[in-house]
């Protein structure tokens, strides 16, 4: 029987998110720079080579794979991959086989992803407002996502929604929000936002504290914290006036570190043992080597002995250069 995988820390590594592909339809303007250049195909793992990784952690004891992106669903043949994944789910190898989408394109999958497994799903949504939709995602989809969802409910999967929390963007949106989803029985989750790459704008314009979010929210709601547990950061908090669920995400105001079960593999194959740094590893080298199966089980036991201890993102700084180099984009959260 392989090791599990166990950081310096004792943490236990049960979580993977994994990123099929660097490319989004979307141009979130917190997660992209205006200009982003997207990897060569040729340099984007195989499904054979997306699945072999997969499986390594699974053989190490990860109990919960997230496929993130870019946009998962723009990746062509993604669902062959969710297949594949979805039987070795279904024959107990491990617990939970989700995905993080922007929605666009869920319509067309909702069904399909229902099918073979997935029970619950993470779509990100910022913004009710067409025009609103339009100023932070570059694209006029808001239609098309609100398409997905219904789809995505139809199917019968849960939906829980994201929301960066954006100072003077959608700060007088989030109730309304909370409300909506909670009225269609979708939770929400709400998330400070992080300094991850070189973006238009800065932000400290954008960063809106979820301590004064959930200040203002307690004022005319009564929110109880219960024990609800995702996997996650997100620690969640009962509404008894909508009957909903509602998420916090604080990396700034609320460390969450501690607990941190999980680590990021890119489309190329590295790993990053942390979001809030830029140190990784090569594990498509690895895998593309003599004794793959070895060479990857080392690689990962190295990748545990460099996880570090927490992220030292901080926003307070006017015109600071981002914490990480990299965009969110590339680990897909
Ligand atoms: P659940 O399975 O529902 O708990 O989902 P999740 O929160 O693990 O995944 P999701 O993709 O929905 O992530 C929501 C947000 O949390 C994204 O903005 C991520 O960047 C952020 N996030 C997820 N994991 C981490 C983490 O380890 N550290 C930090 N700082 N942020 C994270
Ligand atoms: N800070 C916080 N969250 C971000 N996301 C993308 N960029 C950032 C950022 N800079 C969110 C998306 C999505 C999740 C995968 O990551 O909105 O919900
Ligand atoms: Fe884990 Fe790093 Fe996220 Fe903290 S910031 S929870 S250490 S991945």
């Amino acid at each position: 029987l392989l090791k599990s995988l166990t950081d310096t820390f004792g943490r236990q590594i049960t979580y993977l998110r994994l990123s099929v592909t660097d490319r989004c339809d979307l141009r979130c303007t917190y997660c992209m720079a205006e200009d982003m250049k997207f990897l060569p195909k040729r340099d984007v793992l195989s499904l054979e080579e997306l699945e072999r990784l997969a499986g390594a952690f699974i053989d190490r004891g990860v109990k919960k794979i997230r496929v993130t992106g870019g946009e998962p669903l723009v990746r062509r043949d993604i669902m062959t991959l969710m297949a594949r994944l979805g039987r070795r789910l279904e024959a107990g190898d491990f617990d939970e086989l989700t995905l993080t989408t922007n929605g666009t394109q869920l319509a067309h999958h909702a069904d399909v992803l229902c099918s073979l497994g997935v029970k619950r799903i993470n779509v990100s949504l910022d913004t009710l407002d067409d025009a609103k939709f339009e100023m932070l995602t570059q694209r006029d989809r808001l239609s098309q996502v609100l398409k997905g969802l219904d789809a995505a409910q139809d199917a019968g999967l849960e939906v829980k929604i994201n929301t960066v929390a954006l100072k003077g963007v959608n700060e007088n949106e989030i109730a309304p929000m909370i409300e909506w989803a909670h009225g269609r029985g979708m939770e929400m989750t709400l998330i400070e936002v992080m300094p991850l790459g070189e973006i238009e704008g800065d932000r400290v314009d954008q960063y809106l504290p979820l301590t004064a979010v959930q200040d203002a929210l307690a004022s005319h709601w009564t929110l109880t914290p219960i024990d609800k547990k995702t996997g996650g950061p997100a620690r969640y908090v009962k509404i008894e006036e909508t009957g909903g669920v509602l998420g916090l995400i604080t990396p700034l105001t609320n460390n969450f570190c501690a607990g941190c079960n999980r680590v990021r593999v890119t489309c190329t194959g590295e790993i990053y043992m942390c979001l809030g740094h830029g140190d990784k590893i090569d594990l498509r080298a690895a895998m593309r080597g003599e004794n793959p199966d070895e060479a990857l089980n080392a690689a990962l036991d190295r990748a545990m002995l460099k996880k570090p201890e927490r992220h030292g993102f901080d926003i307070s700084e006017r015109g600071a250069a981002p914490a990480v180099a990299r965009h969110m984009s590339v680990t897909g959260g």
